[in-house]
């Protein structure tokens, strides 16, 4: 009997080791542990020997049966893991799974694109390292004006054939009036939304790299009138409330008249903080009527069409619609900030 039980160790041992599957393990069990199995028979066939051998078979036996058990078991938790199922409450939620979040600038633009696709515009993009044509000369700036002075423009360290320097980081999204004019004629309607650079001291409402909306609509007959109902139109939609503004005279060389929108600062209800330097506005953009020679300049007929154009901060729309103090956070990579919209 004590070869018997030592084959049986020996067989079930090697057995064991070969096993991959749960399935497999529990028979193993049933064939030798289990009531009819062939450990079980001889602990059960101990009655018939003599005392001192029941008494010596029956303690090897015993010792061999708590090692098959042990071995099962080991081989058990590795098959199916760390915890059996009795250790898993299939009641408990699965883990959080984290979703991104769309940033304020990209839920303003996706309102401004819908807005203006629904009003019949195009949505135009332009390259933003710009040449010095399409920034300013082609807008009625031409080289040593003054006006030049009002944009703190990155000027790019290479000259161009001329041994002039010809690139620059666009100061704002107008370049793309005159290329959008080139390339489609009139008459137009387009917007384009898109980064602009500025070599600006960075404060709570200017960052050197900022966003701008600009929108170009060219027809026969085309007024103010035009130009305030389409400025109009797209504050009601990204407010989707009435909004006090105000709109003042202001120079730009591209237009005549021109005009300045401000807009009543909604971080503090016009009582003035830091973000809008404690004058209670804040400027949201320029405006104004194209000038004939910006419409030459993109071969349209100055006598025959008109048009308006107009260039709002985005980043500053955005900062009004969600109460946003400091337009920093914007470009920050700030997950709390951003995990709120
Ligand atoms: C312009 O950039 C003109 N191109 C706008 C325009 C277009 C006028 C078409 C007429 C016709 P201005 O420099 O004022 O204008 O900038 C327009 C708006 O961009 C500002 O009112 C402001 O809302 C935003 N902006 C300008 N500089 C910054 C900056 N550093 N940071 C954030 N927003 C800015």
């Amino acid at each position: 009997m004590n070869n018997e039980l030592q084959k049986i160790k020996e067989e079930v041992i090697d057995r064991i080791k070969k096993i991959r599957k749960e399935i497999d393990i529990n028979n193993l069990e049933t064939k030798y542990l289990g009531r009819k199995g062939e450990l079980t028979k001889i602990l059960r066939n101990l009655k018939n020997l003599g005392e001192e051998q029941k008494r010596q078979m029956g303690k090897l036996a015993n010792q061999i049966k708590g090692e098959i058990k042990n071995q099962i078991e080991e081989k058990r938790e590795e098959i199916i893991g760390r915890f059996s199922s009795k250790d898993i409450d299939v009641s408990l939620p699965g883990p959080k799974t984290e979703i991104g979040h769309l940033n304020p600038l990209t839920i303003v633009q996706n309102e401004l694109e819908e807005l203006f696709i629904s009003m019949g515009f195009m949505i135009l993009d332009g390259p933003e390292l710009e040449s010095d044509y399409y920034c300013f000369e082609a807008l009625n700036i031409p080289k040593n004006h003054p006006a030049r002075d009002m944009q703190d423009t990155f000027y790019i360290d290479k000259k161009n054939e001329e041994g002039e320097y010809d690139l620059v980081m666009r100061t704002h999204t107008s370049p793309v009036q005159v290329r959008a004019m080139q390339k489609y004629g009139a008459p137009f309607r387009g917007v384009v939304p898109g980064r602009a650079f500025r070599n600006e001291a960075v404060d709570a409402c200017h960052e050197h790299s900022f966003f701008q909306i600009e929108c170009l609509f060219i027809d026969e007959n085309i007024s103010v009138a035009n130009l305030k109902a389409v400025v109009g139109e797209m504050l009601s939609k990204i407010f989707e409330k009435d909004v006090t503004i105000r709109i003042r005279p202001g120079f730009f060389p591209f237009v005549e008249p021109g005009l300045e929108v401000d807009m009543s600062c909604t971080i503090c209800g016009g009582k003035g903080c830091s973000s809008c330097k404690n004058t209670g506005w804040l400027e949201m953009g320029g405006a104004g009527m194209v000038h004939p020679n910006v419409l030459r300049a993109g071969n349209i007929d100055p006598d025959k069409y008109s048009g308006f154009a107009f260039g709002f901060g985005w980043d500053r729309l955005a900062m009004m619609k969600f109460g946003i103090a400091d337009i920093r956070l914007f470009q920050s990579n700030n997950l709390k900030f951003l995990s709120q919209f």
